[in-house]
């Protein structure tokens, strides 16, 4: 099978006009086969605007068209032959005498399906026959499970069709349930097949087809044997790969996911010299490289710092107010999707990390502050924009200024760099202490776990102290969200049992509490999500 993946919808029409148009310059008197359904109107429209312009004569062609509901009368709006006219054989010149379609008026169905099958013979066989695929792997109306080996028949349509059809009628009970159809042996005697496929709700169909096996639940499947097919998709329903940027102070990650794994990663170092351009240009071009390769059409970005309706503006990067979703959008041609990094984390952890098979998470992540991620029903929360500030919760009113300008955030007691702080005062006001024997060469929070194996009393306060403070904004964290889970994150979360256990005992044990996963990768794996 030969395969053509296409940007899109639009592309994928043009190349099947243009396999369609080629097949009748060469034989103006070509026997093709229509299909009907959403996926071939843009190839109909292609068509009539070749036949508008001059550059297409269908007046030799003779037509086959592959199905018609049963029993439903012709010329109503749904039948397959209004459908037809009224999207390709209205617009172009194929003349009437030559066009066939099962009748959904026949009084004898299986005389019906005969008379076909001779049509066709006598006509010297389909040259092309243009298919689309059905999301259960259909083709024609030949559903899973039914005689691989048929020819033009009676079917009963299934429900998966019934419901997935039901958009052309005003309810799903005015949908009929038989059809007349080719059968796969009548499609596979056509000497050449186009198989069009796009939108996400064909991936697994198309998916089948390049399995390894042929099995009536995908009869589609059966095309594998043919000598000359051609799938000519969109990106959607071909790659369900996406790209997940994650982009911090010293480096962005980028990272290609497939089912909830990254498959390839890049890494950008950001340097200082750098501008917005320039980081730009660095990520989209590793971004056009991954999406040329791996087919993906989706990309996440988490970025830290503030996400409002001017752009992004972070701190440590070189962005202020910059609209990088648009901007990469408009170069690479796709959606963009933007978010805080902490939400991605927080949402690459739910998925596929140690939140897996829950639909409410908080993620924390302590470090130099307190970043959040809320997940709620699977979802980021992010409020109007920037939910998930949880280190700058007030938790001591008239405490301690943060550099956000308010006193006594969460941050300024419970990340790593307060637990420092409460180290170096705790060091200075007791000077024979393990802790500040441990501290003289350097401090950082493996030195106060350090200092308590070595049954530090000092560290101990201080130790305790600091869960406490943490176990107050998590506390009020729970109440106001009741999670099903709570993720610590940072590198002080490597200490593992020894913060976990102490912790979750303060909170009551109200909510497991556990370590985040999937350390940096997470971020990856929930922009991909976006
Ligand atoms: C239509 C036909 C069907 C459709 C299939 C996909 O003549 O034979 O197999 O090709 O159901 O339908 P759409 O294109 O509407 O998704």
């Amino acid at each position: 099978m030969k395969l053509i993946v296409c940007e899109n919808y639009e592309e994928m029409s043009e190349k099947a006009a243009e396999i369609i148009k080629e097949q009748v310059v060469k034989k103006p008197d070509s026997v093709l086969g229509f299909a009907t359904g959403s996926t071939p109107v843009g190839t109909y429209d292609k068509l009539a605007e070749m036949y508008k312009k001059g550059e297409l004569d269908m007046s030799g062609v003779t037509s086959f068209n592959l199905d018609e509901y049963y029993p439903i009368s012709n010329d109503s709006d749904q039948s397959y032959h209004c459908f037809m006219e009224r999207q390709l054989f209205g617009r172009v010149n194929i003349t009437k005498d030559k066009i066939n379609m099962l009748s959904g008026e026949a009084e004898d169905p299986s005389e019906e399906c005969e008379r076909y099958e001779e049509r066709i013979e006598e006509a010297g066989g389909i040259d092309l026959q243009i298919l689309g695929i059905g999301r259960n792997g259909h083709i024609g109306f030949n559903e899973p499970d039914t005689d691989l080996e048929a020819k033009t028949h009676l079917t009963e349509l299934s429900s998966d069709t019934i419901e997935a059809n039901s958009r052309f009628f005003e309810n799903v009970d005015l949908v009929p349930t038989h059809a007349l159809t080719m059968g796969i042996s009548t499609i596979f005697k056509s000497k050449k097949i186009i198989l069009l496929a796009n939108g996400r709700s064909k991936l697994n169909a198309v998916r089948e087809l390049f399995s390894e096996h042929i099995t009536t639940k995908s009869p589609a499947t059966m095309l594998k044997l043919h000598s000359d097919v051609t799938i000519i998709c969109d990106y959607e329903a071909y790659s369900e790969a996406s790209i997940g940027i994650d982009i911090g102070g010293m480096s962005v990650k980028i990272g290609v996911v497939e089912n909830l794994k990254i498959i390839d990663k890049r890494i950008i170092d950001v340097t200082s010299g750098m501008t917005e351009k320039d980081l730009i240009a660095a990520i989209t071009s590793v971004c056009a490289e991954m999406r040329k390769r791996y087919k993906a059409n989706r990309i996440g970005i988490g970025v830290p710092g503030i996400i409002d309706e001017n752009g992004v503006t972070s701190a440590n990067l070189p962005f202020k107010d910059c609209k990088l979703d648009e901007i990469m959008s408009r170069a690479l041609g796709v959606t963009v999707k933007i978010e805080n990094d902490a939400n991605c984390a927080a949402l690459g952890e739910q998925a596929a990390g140690a939140g897996k098979g829950m639909r409410n998470v908080l993620m924390v992540t302590l470090g130099t502050g307190i970043g959040g991620g809320i997940i709620i029903d699977g979802k980021i929360y992010s409020g109007k924009g920037n939910a998930g500030e949880i280190g700058h919760m007030r938790i001591m009113p008239d405490g301690k200024l943060c550099k956000c300008g308010k006193h006594g955030c969460w941050e300024r007691y419970a990340s790593v760099s307060a637990l420092i702080e409460m180290m170096e005062r705790a060091a200075a006001e007791h000077p024979d202490s393990i802790l500040a024997d441990a501290a003289k060469d350097s401090i950082n929070g493996k030195t106060l776990f350090k200092a308590m194996d070595m049954g530090c009393d000092t560290a101990k306060h201080v130790f305790d102290e600091y869960i406490g403070y943490l176990a107050a904004g998590i506390d009020i964290l729970v109440s106001v969200l009741d999670p099903e889970l709570i993720l610590i994150a940072g590198g002080i979360s490597r200490e593992n049992e020894k913060i976990i256990k102490p912790l979750s005992e303060r909170i009551g044990g109200a909510v497991p509490i556990k370590v985040a996963e999937l350390k940096s990768d997470a971020g990856i794996i929930g922009a991909a999500l976006l």
